[in-house]
């Protein structure tokens, strides 16, 4: 953990601020690359992520950017309403789960929404490596869309393509144009609202861009049905110990409330903080991290939110 202040705060946009954090001791900060994330601990315990978006050899400060939503599960009102200038807070280290392949010929970069910030730091990168790339960010109106000054003053900016759904058809973007050849020494990144993700990515596929060169990060999950969740058990393999999952329980706080503690920060199946080894059974795989191959496996499932089909899952704890 990491101990930091808030050393600037800006409105990027319509319900977008950006925060600018700096050690408390002034040391430098770990290096990062570009794609990374920290956890950002929040008053009352809650952990969410968030993407660095400043260029990523710098390591005075990190920038974050934070959308406030509507739908916020405490997350962002906390950011927005109690992160003012000089107010301090516990970080992690970077992490990456949205890496760069730098050695690609060229790089095609999509942007939806808040989803701009890992974005951001791709382009730099890109840009500090003489890399052919295109940037297309999309929002629902310029008002909505963060860090334009940044992208039009950048040294890449003839690279940026902006696509806002109040403006003319003729800028709207049109991704089966743009990912019409799915040329293998190509790679596609994608963030933003899951509606957004899904149209591009589903165009990718549909396109033939497989997905070890369809690279994405997910924000915030769908919310999900619960309706139809039913029990089942998980035995811990080290153990033999078997613990009943109720139906309104996810396999976490089952395993919390029997002692046995899962390193969680998401919740939402997007950050893969809590993969956890399968040894037998069937998981009903329902996170956003593992690929559709990786899930076809069934050797690790995500237990913050994944449940399981078979009546039994042992789990390699
Ligand atoms: Fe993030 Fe489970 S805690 S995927």
């Amino acid at each position: 953990m990491i101990e930091v202040s808030v050393v600037a705060r800006n409105n990027q946009a319509q319900d977008i601020c950006s925060f600018e954090l700096a050690r408390v001791d002034g040391a430098p900060l770990p290096a990062f690359a570009a794609g990374a994330h920290i956890d950002v601990h929040l008053p009352g315990g809650l952990i969410r992520q968030y993407s660095l978006c400043n260029p990523p050899w710098e390591t005075r400060s990190y920038l974050i950017g934070v959308l406030k939503d509507p739908a916020s599960r405490g997350g962002s009102q906390a950011m927005h309403e109690q992160m003012q200038v000089g107010q301090t807070l516990s970080i992690s280290e970077p992490r990456n789960l949205f890496p760069l392949s730098e050695h690609a010929r060229r790089s095609l970069l999509f942007a939806g929404g808040i989803g701009i910030t890992p974005i951001l730091c791709m382009a730099e990168r890109l840009h500090q490596l003489g890399a052919e790339f295109e940037l297309h960010y999309c929002a629902r109106s310029i008002e909505r869309a963060a860090f334009i000054e940044r992208l039009q003053a950048s040294p890449f900016a003839e690279r940026v393509h902006l696509h806002f759904d109040d403006g003319d058809a003729e800028q709207r973007l049109d991704a089966a144009a743009l990912l019409a050849d799915p040329d293998a020494n190509t790679h596609l990144y994608v963030c933003g609202p899951g509606g957004f993700m899904a149209h591009v990515l589903d165009t990718a596929k549909a396109q033939g861009w497989p997905d070890e060169r369809a690279h994405r990060e997910y924000f915030a999950a769908a919310p999900s049905n619960h309706d139809n969740d039913g029990s089942f058990a998980v035995q811990i393999a080290s153990s033999g110990r078997i613990i009943q999952i109720p139906a309104d329980k996810s396999v976490a706080e089952a395993l919390e409330a029997s002692g046995i503690e899962i390193q969680l920060s998401c919740e939402q199946g997007i950050c893969g903080t809590c993969l956890t080894g399968v040894l037998a059974g069937e998981p009903e795989h329902r996170d956003l991290y593992l690929t559709e191959d990786e899930q076809a496996r069934n050797d690790q499932f995500t237990p913050c939110c994944s449940r399981a089909k078979s009546p039994l899952l042992v789990l390699d704890l």
